[in-house]
């Protein structure tokens, strides 16, 4: 069957109009989307939830050695304070549609520090997105250990301290003696003591 010029020139004319009208509706995520982080579901090291009711889709992926693509809506957390949330298909091509927060949290609740795409910086000055895509594809820009990325200095002692630690939770007062001394030795990280004999200031 052959196919004229204006045909063709239609058919792909009306193709590019459908892939625009279908531009993908964003997630809604405001203060009220978060909340503990331990009452997400714990996969490994880190956390995941859904936005839209998709926990299934979500752990199917977080659960499987082989990666694949998380579904719309994916909450994925490490820390209390820095969240990726997985927009529609089509939603930021650069970022493969993951939308990048930093949180503020308190016993009050959470408030949205800073959001967006590849332009997002967490507090130590490090660009969640320039990290993040070092993952091998196949993780869908997951980190965790040995998908790709460099290694963060936090140790999993800090790590598991952090997230006990949620002043959201419930509890969070009550801090363990193991997870004081990681908690310490993160503030040593994070503000080095100057050198015994070291001039400045
Ligand atoms: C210096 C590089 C770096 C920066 C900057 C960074 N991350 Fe990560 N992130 C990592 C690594 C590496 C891990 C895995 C750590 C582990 O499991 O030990 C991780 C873990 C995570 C996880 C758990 C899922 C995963 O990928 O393992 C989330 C969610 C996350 N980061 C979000 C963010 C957000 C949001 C920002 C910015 C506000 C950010 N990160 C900034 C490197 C980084």
């Amino acid at each position: 069957m052959k196919h004229s010029i204006p045909v063709l020139i239609c058919a792909s004319l009306g193709l590019a109009l459908s892939a625009r009208a279908a531009a993908p509706t964003p997630i809604p995520v405001t203060d009220k989307s978060f909340a503990c982080i331990s009452k997400l579901t714990a996969v490994r090291g880190f956390f995941v939830g859904s936005l839209t009711g998709n926990l299934a889709g979500t752990l199917k992926v977080a659960r499987s050695p082989n990666g694949g693509v998380y579904p719309p809506g994916s909450v994925v957390q490490l820390v209390p304070t820095e969240v990726m949330v997985k927009q529609p298909a089509g939603f930021n091509a650069v970022t493969h549609d993951w939308e990048f927060f930093e949180l503020d949290v308190s016993a009050q609740g959470t408030k949205i520090g800073k959001r967006g795409f590849a332009e997002v910086v967490n507090r130590f000055g490090g660009n969640c997105f320039g990290c993040h895509i070092k993952a091998e594809p196949k993780w869908d820009l997951i980190c965790e250990t040995g998908h790709g990325c460099d290694p963060i200095a936090l140790t999993q002692p800090m790590l598991k301290a952090l997230q006990h630690t949620d002043p959201r939770c419930e509890g969070a007062a009550n801090v363990s003696a193991a997870d004081a001394a990681a908690l310490k030795q993160l503030e040593e990280l994070m503000h080095p003591k100057p050198a015994a004999g070291d001039k400045h200031g």
